[in-house]
């Protein structure tokens, strides 16, 4: 592939920069990062914390791997390069939602600390709020919500994350959210205690 990047200037000063947008919606924007196998409770958690933090005022997107892999993304699959390539546009994105004053709630495996690495380095690590959703294998294919795990198992589908394709668990993380442990209700209490001080004017 031929690199254009010589020819390119990007310019990210705007009229109205990041600050001002903040002062606009009344927040400061940050990215909270839900890692976690496949059911564990991210996109759940996203939904609710969103519910909530719409009630009080605060300008949300979520982020959410099977959304973003059937439309920015549905050119990637599951190997390592694309789950790279997936979680580097994720924080591209992430970011330009940052610099518009929007809180983002993004729900992606990110099954290694090389990739969530490299979205905290893309984002920058003061706007970055990494949440690991754990619930244990076993829970995650007992629940098995999408059908995908047993799916897994009969060799259906190759390299899926815990069966065939691994999970570091993550070492960087702000908070730890046991949804095997906890009500939907308690574990999005935790994560909202966590992150309305950083996201409160
Ligand atoms: S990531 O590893 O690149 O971060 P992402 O969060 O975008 O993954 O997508 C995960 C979702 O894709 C799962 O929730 C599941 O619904 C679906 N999926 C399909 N195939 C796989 C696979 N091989 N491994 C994991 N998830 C898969």
């Amino acid at each position: 592939m031929t690199n254009h990047n010589e020819n390119i200037f990007p310019v990210f000063h705007e009229i109205h920069g990041r600050t001002e947008k903040e002062t606009l919606l009344k927040q400061r924007s940050k990215v909270i990062w839900l890692t976690g196998l496949s059911g564990s409770g991210k996109t759940t958690i996203a939904k609710h914390l969103e519910e909530i933090l719409f009630g009080k005022g605060f300008l949300t997107q979520i982020l959410d791997g099977d959304n973003i892999r059937s439309g920015i993304n549905n050119n990637l699959g599951f190997s390592d390069a694309d789950r790279f390539e997936n979680i580097r546009r994720i924080a591209e994105v992430s970011k330009l939602f940052v610099n518009c004053g929007v809180i983002t709630i993004n729900c992606f495996i990110s099954p290694t600390e090389e990739m969530r690495d490299l979205a905290r380095k893309i984002i920058g690590s003061d706007d970055f709020i990494e949440i690991y959703v754990n619930a244990p294998l076993r829970v995650c294919e007992e629940r098995d919500v999408k059908g995908l795990y047993s799916k897994a198992r009969r060799g259906e589908i190759k390299e899926f994350t815990g069966i065939s394709s691994p999970f570091e668990t993550p070492e960087n993380i702000d908070i730890e959210i046991r949804t095997d442990l906890l009500t939907i209700e308690e574990s999005v209490k935790q994560v909202l205690d966590m992150i309305l001080p950083r996201i409160i004017c």
